[in-house]
């Protein structure tokens, strides 16, 4: 069964409370009794031991006076009226008692009687029929050459301590029971108040969805745990809402992208439906038309390869991948066409270096790289690339003495479809995607990806990837 926090805490409170309380109770009336039983026994010992003076005579003989209690008031005034005293012989038999115990003796059991025989002195809280608990000493009277002689015994009512801890329990239980209903009171009126913010958050919480994601909560706590558990909602409900942005924008924009091809494509056919039919007309129409599916499929396989690296992420395939060979094929590749639009293409450093990894991302990652700084380095100008060990990791440099970004648009250049210039870049061809796949492989890799540019002199493109000891396969 749950129970609520509120119910927790009052219980775990009240309990606590009601322990400590019997555990004190308890305490200071064991400390109470011992300091009572201390005093009482101090008591009668002295009387035992007076008694011993007075009924042994120097001879060895017991001196027991007729009067017994004559002499008991003649030695002991009126000190020992509270107390019963009983003389026995060494067998055990009474020899005389005070007239106190009236028809009744004080009992003497077997244990002490025999550790009595054997010198000892016993001291017991016994009952007497008809009287409050006694508490008796047993002293025995030793003569060195004859052993025991006699046993003296000197009893003194409890009845005093006894109704000190009968007043004593009347008033502490009764109070023990009000302070415990009280502090559960006082416990749940609390719990609710300290509670408070909490259900208020849920309240909150419960009424944010999808369609109000711009809602926060708002509620004037102190920045205590509760303020801070409401913050880090807040931050959450912003991730979400930063999230579900991201993915408007990227449907609208997919969208967008997909549609002006789609409209290019439908205007090219009908004018060639409309057209005269000449094989020259219908040939460019063609021709243009292929351009734009060629157009739709780059911009759909790389929407698709970003599904399936947001899928994948986990399950990417782990191999050694050896990053120089990697870097000369791509090198390879663009050589001609580097050399074609009058971009020197060099590496300037290649080390031989292994990372654990997925080996078709990686060549996708320099490819996108490299095709963006030849693509927006204008003739003449230069890509180098490099590939070196830093602190241990796998450090490729694509730098390139292109256009460069500005500093406006260099923290968007990773976000799906940013283009810096839309115009210009339609005529490259680009969709505005290469950037957030290198981003995704980098990081997936459990590496990054940094761009450092300045508008007109040239970018600089930096993947750092772990090490394939450092990294060890997954
Ligand atoms: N080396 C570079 N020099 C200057 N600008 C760059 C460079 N690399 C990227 N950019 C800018 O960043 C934008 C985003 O790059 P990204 O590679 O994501 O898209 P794209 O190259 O336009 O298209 P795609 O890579 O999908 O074919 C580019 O449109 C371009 O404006
Ligand atoms: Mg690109």
């Amino acid at each position: 069964m749950a129970f609520s926090i509120r119910t927790r805490l009052t219980f775990w409170y009240v309990t606590l409370l009601t322990v400590s309380l019997i555990g004190f109770g308890v305490a200071f009336s064991y400390s109470l009794f011992k300091i009572f039983m201390y005093r009482v026994d101090n008591q009668i010992t002295s009387v035992a031991n007076m008694m011993v003076h007075t009924v042994l005579k120097p001879t060895g003989q017991i001196f027991l006076p007729n009067d017994f209690d004559i002499i008991l008031e003649r030695f002991f005034g009126i000190r020992t009226s509270g107390n019963y005293i009983q003389v026995l012989d060494a067998h055990g038999t009474v020899l005389a008692k005070s007239s106190n115990l009236e028809n009744t003796t004080l009992p003497i059991s077997q244990d002490t009687y025999h550790a009595a025989l054997k010198g000892l002195t016993s001291y017991e809280v016994v009952s007497i029929a008809g009287k409050y608990p006694m508490r008796v000493i047993t002293l025995p009277v030793i003569l060195n050459q004859k052993g025991m002689v006699a046993i003296i015994q000197v009893g003194d009512s409890l009845e005093g301590v006894q109704e000190v801890f009968q007043s004593l329990f009347s008033i502490y239980i009764p109070a023990i029971i009000l302070a415990v209903i009280t502090a559960s009171a006082v416990g749940w009126f609390l719990a609710r108040k300290a509670l408070k913010p909490v259900a208020e958050i849920t309240d909150m919480a419960r009424r944010i969805g999808a369609e109000n994601l711009n809602e926060r909560l708002n509620i004037a706590v102190p920045l205590d745990e509760i303020g801070r558990l409401a913050s880090t909602i807040n931050e959450m409900i912003e991730r979400l809402e930063k999230s579900f942005k991201q993915i408007k924008q990227f449907t609208a924009d997919a969208s967008h992208e997909l549609k002006t091809p789609l409209t290019i494509l439908k205007g090219e056919m009908e004018i060639a439906l409309r057209g005269k039919g000449e094989p020259v007309h219908l040939k460019e129409a063609l021709r243009s038309s292929l351009e734009e599916i060629d157009r739709m499929n780059y911009i759909v396989r790389n929407l698709l390869d970003l599904a399936k690296m947001d899928v994948e992420r986990e399950a990417l395939p782990r191999e050694k991948v050896s990053l120089d060979r990697a870097l000369t094929e791509r090198f390879e590749h663009f050589r001609r066409l580097a050399l074609d639009s009058g971009v020197h293409l060099a590496i300037l450093r290649n080390r031989h270096l292994v990372v654990y990894g997925d080996q078709v991302r990686i060549g996708q990652l320099l490819f996108n790289l490299i095709d963006n700084a030849v693509k927006y380095t204008p003739n003449g100008g230069h890509v180098e690339l490099s590939l070196d060990e830093e602190d241990g990791k796998a450090v490729v440099r694509v730098k390139d003495t292109g256009v460069g970004i500005s500093a406006e648009d260099l923290p968007y250049i990773f976000d799906r479809f940013y283009r810096v210039d839309k115009a210009r870049t339609r005529d490259v061809g680009g969709a505005g995607l290469g950037l957030s796949i290198c981003k995704e492989i980098a990081e997936s890799h459990g590496g990054t990806l940094e761009a450092a540019s300045e508008a007109g002199k040239g970018s600089t493109f930096t993947v750092r990837l772990p090490l394939a000891d450092a990294a060890g396969p997954a």
